[in-house]
C-alpha cells in the first residue's frame, strides 16, 4: 500500500527517522514539496546523516529516490548534497530529479535575507530562498531545473530577473546579487545534475501503473502549510497530504494511508504562535533532552506541551490514519506531563483551532495533567513493558483523537521504535 508520510505539527517531529524506519518496504520514495529549508535526521550504520533536499530511503539500493516537481532546488547545495552522500560509498543511480522542479536563485536568497531584516512582521525563516522562490512560480517567472541543464537560455532567462530583484533588493537597503559571479557555478551544478533529471510526472504515473510502491515523504508539517497553517508564520508550501497530488502529477488514486508524525509534546522554531509554549525550566530540560536544536540552522527549538486541538486539527486536515509517536523518551523524567485539551478564547472554551495567527495568539490553553512515569523507556522493545502511566498516557491520545499510534518511538535509532500490536 502507497503511504504519505507527514509533520503533524511545526516540522521536525522525526519524519526522517520515521521514514528511514519504514522505508525498506517501499520501491519509490518521493519528495513532494519544500526545498532546503528541510533537514531530516537518519543514520548510516552508526554516523548521522542530515538530508535536506535528498529523500530519506537514499540509503536503501533498491529504492527508486524522487525529487518531484514541487520541491524547489537549490542546484549548488543538491549537488553539495549529493557528493556528500556519495563520499560514504552509498551509489545514487537510482535518484531522479523533476525537470519542472522550480529552481532557487542567488536573488532568491538575497530577498529572503532582506524581507526577514526589514519587514515589520519577522516569520524567522531559513533564509534559504524558499518564499521568493514559490514566490516566483506563483508570480509565473520561476525558472526550472530543464532550463539549467540546457545551458544556451539559463543566462537570458535569470539575467532580467536579477535586475528586476535587485531594484527591490537595493531599496530595501541590501547588496545587490551580481547574477554573473554565480552563473559559472550554477551551470556546472546543472551538467553535474542533468544525468538525474526527468520528467517525472510521467515516471512516477508509469510506476505507479506498474504496481510499484510509494513512500511519499513530507518536508516541514501541518501548520506550516501556507493555506492550513499558522499563517503568516508557515512556509511557502504544501506539507499536508493535498501537496501529494500537486506535487507529483500522480492522482488521488497513489495515495493508500496517511501516516502522521507527531512528538509526544511540540516544538517550533522561528517566530509565530505556539500556545503551550514553556518558557521556563521545564522547556529548557525538554530542549535539552530533546536535543532540540534545529537540524538546518542550528536554532534553539521553541518547545512546549502536546496539544490536541492543534494535533486533532492536523490529523483532520491530513485524513490520517495512525499515528507515528516520536520522542516519547524524552518526557521520561518528568514529574507531571500536561496537554491542551482545549483553548479558551474570549471568555468561552472552544476545540477549534484557529489556523491564523491573530485569532491563534489570543488563546489560552486549558491543560489537563498526567503522572510522569520517572523511568527510562528508551531500552524498551514491547509496547507491554511501557511503564503504566505511559500506556495511559498514550491511551489517552488515541481515545481524544480516535486515531491509532501505530508506531511508538522511543529513541532517534532505527531500533528504538515499537510497533503496535505487532507481537
Ligand atoms: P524531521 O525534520 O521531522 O525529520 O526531524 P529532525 O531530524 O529535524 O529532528 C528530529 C530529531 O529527533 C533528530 O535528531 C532525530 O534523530 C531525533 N529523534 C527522532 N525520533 C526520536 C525519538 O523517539 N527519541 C529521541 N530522543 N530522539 C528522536
Ligand atoms: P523539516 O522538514 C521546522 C520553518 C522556519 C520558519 C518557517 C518559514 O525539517 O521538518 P522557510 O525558510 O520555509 O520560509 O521558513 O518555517 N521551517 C521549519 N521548521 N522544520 C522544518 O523542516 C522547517 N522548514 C521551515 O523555521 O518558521
Ligand atoms: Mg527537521
Amino acid at each position: 500500500m502507497n503511504i504519505v508520510v507527514l509533520g503533524l505539527q511545526w516540522g521536525d517531529e522525526g519524519k526522517g527517522k520515521a521514514i528511514d524506519y519504514l522505508a525498506g518496504n517501499f520501491d519509490v520514495i518521493v519528495r513532494y514539496q519544500g526545498g532546503h529549508n528541510a533537514g531530516h535526521t537518519v543514520y548510516h550504520g552508526d554516523r548521522k546523516v542530515i538530508l535536506h533536499l535528498l529523500p530519506s530511503g537514499i540509503f536503501s539500493p533498491s529504492t527508486v529516490s524522487v525529487i518531484a516537481s514541487s520541491v524547489v532546488i537549490n542546484p549548488i547545495h543538491l549537488v553539495s548534497e549529493i557528493n556528500g552522500i556519495l563520499a560514504l560509498g552509498v551509489g545514487l543511480d537510482k535518484l531522479v530529479i523533476s525537470e519542472l522542479a522550480p529552481l532557487i536563485l542567488p536573488f532568491h536568497q538575497q530577498l529572503d535575507i532582506v524581507f526577514e531584516e526589514s519587514r515589520y512582521l519577522k516569520i524567522g525563516t531559513t533564509k534559504r530562498g524558499i518564499g521568493p522562490a514559490y514566490e516566483d512560480l506563483a508570480g509565473r517567472r520561476a525558472v526550472f531545473m530543464r532550463d539549467l541543464v540546457d545551458e544556451n537560455d539559463f543566462y537570458h532567462q535569470v539575467k532580467p530577473l536579477s535586475e528586476y530583484y535587485n531594484k527591490i533588493i537595493q531599496a530595501c537597503g541590501g547588496a545587490p546579487v551580481l547574477i554573473e559571479s554565480y552563473l559559472d557555478d550554477y551551470l556546472a551544478a546543472g551538467r553535474f545534475l542533468k544525468p538525474y533529471v526527468r520528467n517525472t510526472i510521467y515516471l512516477l504515473n508509469r510506476l505507479h501503473e506498474e504496481r510499484k510502491s510509494f513512500l511519499f515523504e513530507g518536508a516541514q508539517g501541518a501548520l506550516l502549510d501556507i493555506s492550513l497553517g499558522t499563517y503568516p508564520f508557515v512556509t511557502s508550501s504544501h506539507p499536508t497530504v493535498g501537496g501529494v497530488l500537486i506535487g507529483t502529477g500522480l492522482s488521488h488514486k497513489a495515495i493508500g494511508k496517511v501516516i502522521g508524525i507527531s512528538k509526544a509534546y511540540a516544538t517550533r522554531v522561528g517566530e509565530g504562535p505556539f500556545p503551550t509554549e514553556l518558557k521556563d525550566a521545564t522547556g529548557d530540560r525538554l530542549r535539552e533532552k530533546g536535543d532540540e536544536y534545529g537540524s538546518t540552522t542550528g536554532r534553539p527549538r521553541r518547545v512546549g506541551w502536546l496539544d490536541m486541538v492543534a494535533l486533532k486539527y492536523a490529523l483532520m486536515v491530513n485524513g490520517v490514519d495512525s499515528i507515528f509517536l516520536t520522542k516519547l523518551d524524552v518526557l521520561d523524567d518528568l514529574d507531571e506531563i500536561r496537554v491542551a485539551v482545549a483553548y479558551e478564547l474570549d471568555g468561552a472554551q472552544t476545540e477549534i483551532f484557529e489556523s491564523h495567527h491573530n485569532r491563534l495568539q489570543k488563546v489560552r490553553p486549558v491543560y489537563r495533567a498526567f503522572p510522569g512515569w520517572k523511568k527510562a523507556t528508551s531500552g524498551i522493545k514491547r509496547e507491554n513493558d511501557l511503564p503504566k502511566e505511559t500506556r495511559d498516557y498514550l491511551r489517552f491520545i488515541e481515545e481524544s483523537t480516535r486515531v491509532p499510534i501505530e508506531y511508538i518511538s522511543i529513541g532517534s535509532g532505527r531500533d528504538q521504535t515499537i510497533r503496535r500490536n505487532s507481537e
